[in-house]
């Protein structure tokens, strides 16, 4: 039997309610497959934790997360503390610590979900948006010096090297070849931004020629907004640096129908380290507590990592099991217009799998 070693980090806020939901449907899905296992271990890292320890994981986090196959994570933030600390104590020293600098977010218009984009469905909306994960504007260069005088200035250096851009490039073409539509949209703010955004370009046109298999076209980020919500149906792939894909694909989940069914994945192509995956939405301390978090998020996520884990085809058997819990319309959570609870929608999922 295949056994598969997850990591579990709920960390904040509503991961700590939907990552358990998540392990749930996986050990579901496993128990039905019969071929393969998991073994969980969870990790309390995250702002509780650093409340007790100082510090938002243990120093040697990294190592005893790198025995693992796959990092299963829920969400970082909490109102007690600012959100560079947790971030840049938990989430980016994860993603840049395993070179994790493949992260790609689908989004699509499930089978009976109305999202805002009126009269569109599934086939309108089919998108792959992929993020540089571990430069660009989240290097972490910079500084700041003069605190609190007059003259104060704060520096933050976005850092795009060639072997980083050619990396993310070629993992982008290599997604789009495995759709059916074989396109891939460079976004870029190369007008503006003529140093880095310019060699994002060359560099694009460069890998291109590796892939002639891929059509290809070019946009400004701010022109892609527009057409993300007047035509998404011209866009297939969408390859972006970590900022600017940042806000694209909170863009895109919510043209989605909610930012509660997005999904993510921090992949380390060469699998020299474990990836690692998650739902795109956050802590949302909003909705803390109530039981209402949309767990769909997280077994999207679900998905994506049982592709990574070969086990492709429970991951198709999934997400067919969520498609038929949003096709019904019966048990969805507040989010997407319903009653339902966390645990019911889990609960849909499940029996949705069948025996
Ligand atoms: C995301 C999130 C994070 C990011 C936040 C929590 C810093 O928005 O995963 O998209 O910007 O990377
Ligand atoms: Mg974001």
């Amino acid at each position: 039997m295949r056994t598969h070693r997850i990591a579990v980090i709920p960390a904040d806020g509503i991961g700590k309610e939907v990552i358990p939901a998540g392990v749930r449907v996986l050990q579901a899905i496993a128990e039905r497959d019969g071929a393969f296992r998991f073994e969980f271990r969870t990790f309390p890292w995250g702002s509780d934790y650093y409340h007790e320890h100082g510090h938002m994981m243990p120093p040697d986090g990294l190592e005893t997360l790198r025995a693992f196959d796959a990092i299963f994570f829920g969400a970082v933030g909490h109102p007690s503390l600012p959100d560079h600390i947790t971030l840049w104590g938990l989430r980016l020293p994860i993603c840049q610590g395993f070179d994790q600098y493949g992260n790609y977010r689908p989004a699509r218009i499930l089978p009976g979900i109305a999202g805002p984009l009126r009269g569109r469905t599934g086939r309108d909306l089919d998108w792959i948006i992929v993020r540089e994960n571990t430069e660009g504007e989240y290097s972490g260069v910079g500084g700041r010096a003069h605190r609190g005088l007059p003259g104060e200035v704060a520096m933050e250096v976005s850092v795009f090297t060639r072997p980083g851009v050619e990396r993310i490039m070629r993992f982008a073409f290599g997604l789009a070849r495995k759709r059916p539509r074989r396109l891939l949209t460079l976004v870029t703010k190369s007008n503006a931004q003529r140093h880095g955004m310019v060699l994002w370009d060359e560099i694009f046109a460069e890998v291109a020629r590796e892939f002639p298999d891929v059509a290809t076209d070019r946009m400004l980020v701010d022109a892609v907004t527009t057409r993300m919500v007047l035509k998404p149906g011209t866009l297939d792939v969408l390859v972006a640096s970590n900022l600017h894909a940042d806000i694209l694909s909170d863009l895109a989940a919510a043209l989605s129908g909610s930012l509660g069914i997005g999904p993510t994945a921090n992949i380390n192509p060469e699998r020299t380290y474990p990836s690692m995956f998650e739902p795109i939405h956050g802590s949302a301390f909003d909705i803390m507590g109530k039981g209402i978090a949309n767990p769909l998020g997280t077994i999207w996520t679900a998905v994506l990592m049982l592709e990574h884990l070969g086990e492709g085809e429970a991951g198709e058997r999934l997400m067919g099991a969520i498609e038929k819990v949003t096709r019904a319309g019966k048990t969805l959570t507040p989010d997407l217009g319903g009653t339902a609870t966390t645990v019911e929608v889990t609960d849909a999922v499940i029996a949705a799998l069948g025996n």
